[in-house]
């Protein structure tokens, strides 16, 4: 039997991208693609105000526009039980207007026509009477005595408060705060951004009135679990609804939530007989989608002067929107914020939030961040390298001083998280290594006597990710575990079905890499499906970088398990007991004759054609996988900026980047999840944030408004790696796609503060404009 010799490029290989293909020919397949015989199209009338009772709706022209089919309104909702929907944090919400709006750009109506143009234009013929209420933009408005109250519906709900939640041991950080030579305090906004993929939300919704079948191609990072949101809501059997999400488009967390959008068009398509497509346009989706942060926060830092750390405690304002719909292990109110106590041995630490309603938008994604870890990384980040100034310490050296000692792990931080594997002065030496930074230091010292701005920011995250084992993790109920199915063909080619879902990140190459890597079958002979419930296991999706802990370990397991029934073959052909058996990447041998050897075709070949008696046939397998724990992914990152004093423009010298993910599955594409990461953290640390004016009109409901950092602005990356493998993960690897994202924008921040040392400034607010800066630099100069 022949043996095969040549290199499988399982992991560590950088295999180019299978899916590429497909995109660069323009032959990608996203929801917008998607026509079907029949199909209607459907606009949704948005409310211009952000709180207003809805006195009526008159859509009787929109009705008899050429085209219209129909207008959906809250009440025809209602009369099917379909005006609220639940949300993925357990509270409710409108999916269309039955008694007053409560942000500007809620859905109102939608217009079903046979034509797009044609249900947009139909949309200015609905006459609605609107009665302005007062409005709330910010927690502390809502919190204040005698704020109107947003969500009068809801029974038990007097005021505008969601929730309140602590964390760690109070006592203890008392006490540590009464021992401490010196306190640090930061008062930091974290603005409200958002995720802004390329390609907006929308869906084809197709029940079809004979059967019952519900096919719904729609824009989900995680279809399973809406799937089942939606056999909840419009009470389908489950076995009827098929959520397919083809090509994505991007998501980084604004395509988990279930908008208003997916349910009219599901309910249309229902009442009429027909497919409906919606697809939402630029501003809808910047007005009306997941956004992201929008954290009020206050820190306190209790050290020794020598500089070792004894207590952390903060405090939070988290501006939900008009409706709690962020999606966070129910467990978890502020996602993993708890993490707060970021790379450091910190004693003790008392974390405490309270969530408010507000005419916005409701949103709080994940974006590109696991529930809140950015917020908790920035201001950790932030309030270390103020403590640096207040010690009179360099901020390398505080962090140094009081890191979590590699021989530290498993380390149990006071919060109560497991820290599995790290090497945090490893990763910090490479990154000062890389960028000189004692050379640098000199030479801002020389600049700094010439009066230019120089300023050196470092940050030294510490990530989570992985959601999550069971016992802790859910959302609305379900737990965050992942299935993997693999059959192996009589060929030797294979196919993986995934509960996780691409949207860019490359799953259908590195997946594959995970298989060759146990089985030996090249990845290009390795299909990887996924999102199409109809097709896939079930599993909770992409986001919060949980695809590599979480569905990569299930492929690796599942891998495993076929790989056991493969040995059992393989004995049979080689005529030797299991035992006798080794495996070398494709070969099954003999143990000490590895002359005689098997391949993992010949053995699939055997699954079909030639199996020991008594043994199924076939070679197929599936996994659901729980992890033990999360992954904590961690890296330093140092940037080097020069500030122009007269305009306050800032530009980056340098940024390097030192990541470590563990073991890399694909280098290649994990270099393209960080620098995708670090400009994204650049937009938000530079120029990106969705405001309200006191009426709460969006403002930066357009890319002229929100602006996403270019080619042009985008600075250069000199990236380092060091490997420090999980010790939990089958393969060893954790997650990488939200690491740069999280932890860039604090070295960002903290490289234009330090330029501005000399001023006095302890605190600039993202997002640092030129604007923002300047006027910082004249309050700091005494001016205006
Ligand atoms: O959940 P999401 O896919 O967004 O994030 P991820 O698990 O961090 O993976 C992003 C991409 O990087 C995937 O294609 C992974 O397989 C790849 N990756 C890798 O090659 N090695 C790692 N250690 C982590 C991720």
């Amino acid at each position: 039997m022949a043996t095969e010799t040549e290199e499988i490029r399982g992991i560590g290989h950088s295999v180019r991208r299978k899916e590429d293909d497909r995109f660069v020919r323009g032959r990608g397949n996203y929801v917008d693609d998607v026509q079907l015989p029949g199909m209607l199209h459907m606009a949704i009338l948005r409310s211009p105000y952000a709180h207003a009772k809805l006195n009526s709706i008159d859509a009787s022209a929109a009705q008899a526009m050429p085209g219209v089919v129909a207008v959906v309104t809250g009440d025809l909702m209602a009369q099917h039980n379909l005006a609220w929907m639940p949300t993925l944090s357990g509270d409710t919400q409108a999916v269309l207007v039955t008694d007053k709006v409560r942000f500007q750009g809620q859905e109102v109506a939608a217009v079903i026509a046979d034509d797009p143009y044609v249900a947009k234009d139909a949309l200015e013929k609905i006459e609605v009477d609107y009665e302005p209420l007062g409005v709330v933009v910010t927690p502390q408005a809502a919190a204040a005595d005698g704020a109107p109250l947003i969500r009068d519906e809801k029974d038990d709900q007097s005021d505008n408060h969601i929730y309140h939640w602590e964390s760690g041991d109070k006592d203890a950080t008392d006490r540590a705060f009464a021992d401490a030579d010196r306190v640090v305090t930061l008062d930091t906004f974290y603005p409200r951004s958002h995720p802004s993929p390329l390609e907006t939300c929308g869906c084809v919704a197709d029940v079809d009135p004979a059967t019952g079948q519900a096919t719904i191609y729609m824009t989900s990072q995680a279809p399973h679990a809406i799937r089942t949101v939606f056999a909840l809501v419009a009470g389908l059997p489950e076995e009827n609804i098929r959520i397919i999400s083809p090509d994505l488009g991007g998501g980084f967390g604004n395509k988990v939530p279930v908008y208003p959008g997916y349910v009219v068009a599901t309910a249309a398509s229902l009442l009429l007989g027909k497919p409906v497509k919606w697809i939402e346009d630029r501003t809808e989706n910047l007005i009306s989608t997941g956004f992201a942060r929008d954290f009020h926060m206050h820190g306190e830092l209790a050290l020794k002067d020598d500089g070792t750390m004894l207590g952390l405690r903060t405090s939070l304002l988290a501006d939900e929107g008009a409706f709690h719909a962020d999606a966070q292990p129910s467990k978890f109110k502020v996602g993993l914020f708890h993490i707060v106590t970021g790379s450091y041995d910190m004693p003790a630490a008392h974390v405490e939030a309270d969530g408010y309603y507000t005419n916005k938008a409701p949103g709080g994604v994940a974006y590109r961040c696991s529930f809140r870890v950015t917020e908790a990384s920035f201001l950790i980040e932030r309030l270390v390298q103020n403590a640096a100034y207040e010690l009179g310490m360099d901020p390398a050296d505080i962090r140094k001083k009081n890191f979590i000692d590699k021989d530290q792990f498993p380390y149990e931080s006071v919060t109560g998280f497991v820290y599995d594997s790290g090497d945090y002065h490893g990763a910090m030496d490479l990154a000062l290594e890389k960028i000189d930074y004692a050379g640098l230091r000199e030479e801002q010292k020389r600049e700094r006597a010439d009066g230019k701005l120089w300023g050196i920011g470092l940050a030294s995250f510490t990530e989570v990710v992985g959601a999550g084992p069971h016992k802790d993790y859910d959302i609305i109920g379900i737990k965050m575990n992942d299935g993997a199915e693999l059959r192996i063909h009589p060929t030797g080619k294979a196919i993986l079905k995934i509960s996780s879902i691409t949207q860019g990140q490359g799953h259908e190459t590195t997946f594959a890499q995970i298989v060759s890597e146990e089985l030996g079958i090249q990845p290009e002979d390795i299909k990887v499906m996924h999102g199409d419930t109809d097709n896939t296991p079930y599993g909770l999706g992409t986001y919060a970088s949980r695809s590599t802990p979480v569905s990569g370990a299930a492929t690796a397991m599942v891998a495993r398990r076929v790989g056991e029934k493969a040995r059992k073959i393989a004995a049979h052909l080689l005529e030797v007991s299991e035992e006798d058996v080794e495996f070398h990447r494709p070969n099954y041998t003999v143990k000490g004759a590895p002359d005689r050897a098997v391949t993992i075709q010949d053995v699939a070949f055997a699954a079909y054609t030639n199996f020991p008696d008594g043994m199924e046939a076939g070679l197929e397998g599936n996994y659901y996988y729980d992890p033990p724990n999360l992954t904590f992914p961690f890296g330093t990152y140092a940037v080097a900026v020069e500030v122009d004093p007269e305009t306050g423009e800032w530009q980056v010298k340098r940024m390097v980047a030192v990541d470590d993910c563990g073991v890399r599955i694909n280098p290649m594409i994990v270099e393209g999840q960080i620098h995708g990461g670090l400009t994204e953290g650049y937009g938000i640390a530079a120029m990106q944030q969705i405001t309200f004016d006191e009426d709460g009109n969006c403002i930066g409901s357009n890319f002229l408004d929100y602006l996403l950092p270019t080619a042009v602005e985008t600075p250069r990356f000199e990236l380092g790696e060091t490997v420090t493998p999980s010790p939990h993960h089958p393969i060893g690897a954790k997650g990488v796609g939200e690491s740069a994202t999280v932890g860039s924008p604090a070295a960002y921040v903290n490289a234009v503060v330090d330029a501005l040392q000399p001023l006095g400034v302890k605190n600039i607010d993202m997002p640092l404009t030129s604007a923002t800066v300047w006027e910082a630099i004249q309050a700091a100069q005494g001016g205006s």
